[in-house]
């Protein structure tokens, strides 16, 4: 009998934002897969979930840092490969990520090989608590309200691009920024919304960090797994 291959959102960092229905799957399964890029001394997912892993047997899956899609699509291949073998001999795996299984996750990308590799799998993904929405909690700032809307940016390749995502959304998410940092400042202070801005990095993580000074942070090298939360009605 083919294994079962799980999907599972750890949530945002806190060991006690995982769903129940995590937890169990991760007690219960024999493998459990964890992405590992090569800037990581320890992959922080494992990080998350490793108190609710009990017998599984951990498998590294490599997930470098790069935006190359060869290197990116040969690294995902080889790990769907892996988990093909393990599910193929009948074993239940569960792959883990940060925040959310389905929002820019590798997850996504390997559940699609995995399952071309092995048609007959059952993929079960478990939503997890994204970053943004545990960092919207963590300060008590609503996401949106009423008819407000809201949008989900990742890593602006061109910020000035939030000039014109500014004039449509009152609230802006934007995730992967600290390659970017300097310029998206530089475009929020221009568009006078640099006051309307907080910053949050590891949330949830002893390193956690939350200021709403952002030009304070210019010129400095900046942790990857920060986000910036725009609230142009004000805090
Ligand atoms: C590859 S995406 C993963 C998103 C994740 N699946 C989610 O649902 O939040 C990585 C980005 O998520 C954000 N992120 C993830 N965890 C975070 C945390 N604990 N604190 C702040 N930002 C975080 C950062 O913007 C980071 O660059």
């Amino acid at each position: 009998m083919t294994g079962k291959f799980y999907g599972i959102g750890v949530g945002p960092g806190a060991a006690d934002l995982l769903t129940v229905r995590a937890v169990n799957i991760l007690k219960a399964v024999d493998v459990v897969c964890i992405p590992r890029s090569s800037a990581e001394k320890k992959s922080v997912a494992l990080t998350v979930a490793q108190a609710y892993i009990e017998t599984a047997e951990i498998l590294e899956v490599s997930t470098p840092m790069t935006r190359d899609a060869a290197v990116l699509d040969a690294s995902w291949n080889k790990g769907a490969e892996e988990i093909a073998n393990l599910l193929r001999q009948g074993k239940n795996v569960a792959f883990i990520t940060i925040g959310d299984s389905m929002l820019y996750s590798t997850y996504t990308y390997l559940m699609k090989k995995v399952q071309r590799l092995v048609p007959d799998v059952d993929i079960v993904s478990v939503p997890g608590i994204t970053s943004y929405s545990a960092s919207a909690a963590y300060l008590n700032l609503p996401l949106a309200e009423g008819a407000e809307k809201f949008v989900v940016i990742p890593a602006l390749d061109d910020p000035s691009e939030l000039n014109t995502i500014l004039k449509i959304f009152p609230n802006v998410i934007l995730m992967k920024v600290a390659g970017q940092f300097d310029q998206i400042v530089d475009v929020l202070e221009k568009l006078g919304k640099i006051d309307k801005t907080v910053y949050i990095s590891r949330l949830g993580y002893a390193e956690q960090f939350v200021t709403y000074d952002l030009r304070a942070l210019k010129n400095k090298k900046l942790d990857y797994l920060s986000l910036i939360i725009v609230k142009q009605g004000g805090f």
